[in-house]
């Protein structure tokens, strides 16, 4: 009866089991994988975000497929307050990232298709793909004191159907930004084998330090078909407003063809509300103190953690931006058996690396969100269960 898209083992896993449990029972637990700003403990400014909403354009509809202009003209500012030159006409706003994955997917790829994607990386692409009928063939990064693409493996993954190669500038979770030196051999490579390149930049204003020759967007690539993708819920910490956008650039001729359609689709579902097309200058505007808070608690807990396992047999992970951490811990036992262990044991709720695909055992990741005081006592504990 049911499509074959959704045949996915939708059952608990072990540690959502005991996390459960746990909580059913009135456990305290150590979250250090929370994720929601909205529940980080940041400050708001609340009295500025909810008059946004209340203004008298909220009353009317009046839809554009592409989105409000006024919206798109802010988000065009924003991107120029970086130094980066975006056309309000070039972009299309979504409820979402994942929705603009979704409007791209459609736009790309037919029913089996395939689109190249990091490994390890967001765990969401294989329902995002599943849902649009397209395959994920993934390409590894590797790690040898940082993270880098691995273009042998890549070119070796883009078969005939292969429509696009998504990045994730910086990535979730290994914290890792695109080096100039590997744009410059992505887009030959993405030209070479007719693919589009997309973007995932949800992290991008989330940087732990500068230089190494990062690359900071790709919304100026020129030479080839390009996706940006980023949104409120990153950019301004708020994810339950439900604004999303992405930039289309690239040669002329295929950017206002895939404009085109991607208005067609966007306009098949008109899914951004108006309240908060009307808001999105002042959203932007108040991201700024919560982007300072949140990048100023992940610079703190990043520290801390580089501290508490200096001498011990964990290993922090080199990472350069995002709001992740990842501790590599000893193979002694499996990831999930660590992260079982620390919850039974320790009381503390971490991400197991298989959850991201990471191509070899045991990494652990941790959300740099995490409150500093349930963080210090977090990795603490984690340090005594490996140290044991
Ligand atoms: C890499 C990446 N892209 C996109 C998203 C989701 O963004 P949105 O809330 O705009 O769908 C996330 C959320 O964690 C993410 O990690």
């Amino acid at each position: 009866m049911f499509s074959s898209r959704l045949d996915f083992d939708l059952s608990q896993n072990r540690l959502s089991r005991l996390l459960a449990g746990l909580r059913a029972a009135g456990a305290g637990v150590l979250d250090l994988t929370e994720s929601n700003p909205t529940r980080a403990g940041f400050s708001y400014p609340d009295t500025e975000i909810l008059n946004s909403l209340a203004g008298p354009g909220s009353l009317i509809y009046s839809p554009e497929p592409a989105g409000s202009l006024v919206a798109r003209e802010a988000i065009a500012a924003w991107y120029a307050a970086r130094g980066l030159r975006v056309k309000a006409d070039s972009m299309v706003l979504t409820t979402s990232t994942s929705e603009s994955y979704a409007y791209i997917l459609k736009l790309l790829a037919d029913p089996g298709g395939e689109i190249l994607v990091p490994r390890p990386s967001y765990p969401l692409f294989e329902y995002l793909a599943a849902l649009e009928s397209v395959r994920i063939v993934s390409y590894p990064l590797i790690y040898t004191g940082e993270w880098s693409i691995d273009f042998q493996a890549l070119d070796h993954a883009a078969s005939e159907r292969a429509r696009a190669v998504i990045l994730v500038n910086p990535n979730n979770p290994t914290g890792s930004f695109l080096k100039q030196h590997e744009l410059e051999k992505l887009i030959p490579f993405a030209r070479s084998h007719g693919l589009a390149v997309v973007s995932d930049e949800v992290f991008a204003d989330y940087s732990f330090s500068s230089g190494g020759h990062r690359v900071a967007s790709l919304v100026e690539v020129k030479d080839v078909l390009t996706f940006c993708l980023s949104g409120l819920s990153k950019v301004s910490g708020l994810p339950q407003m439900k604004l999303g956008w992405m930039t289309v650039s690239g040669p002329a001729a295929p950017r206002r063809e895939a404009m085109r359609r991607l208005e067609w689709i966007a306009d098949t579902y008109l899914s951004v509300s108006t309240p908060v097309q009307h808001a999105a200058p002042s959203l932007l505007a108040a991201g700024e103190s919560v982007r300072g808070q949140i990048r100023k608690r992940s610079g703190t807990n990043l520290e801390l953690l580089r501290t508490a396992v200096k001498g011990t047999p964990c290993h922090l992970l080199h990472a350069e931006g995002g709001w992740y951490a990842t501790l590599q811990v000893p193979r002694t036992r499996t990831e999930e058996e660590w992260a079982l262990d620390l919850l039974r044991k320790r009381s503390v709720l971490v991400q197991p690396g298989y959850f991201f695909d990471f191509e070899s055992e045991a990494f652990l990741v941790l959300s740099l969100l995490t409150p500093e005081d349930v963080f210090r006592e977090g990795v603490q504990r984690i340090v005594s269960e490996v140290e044991r």
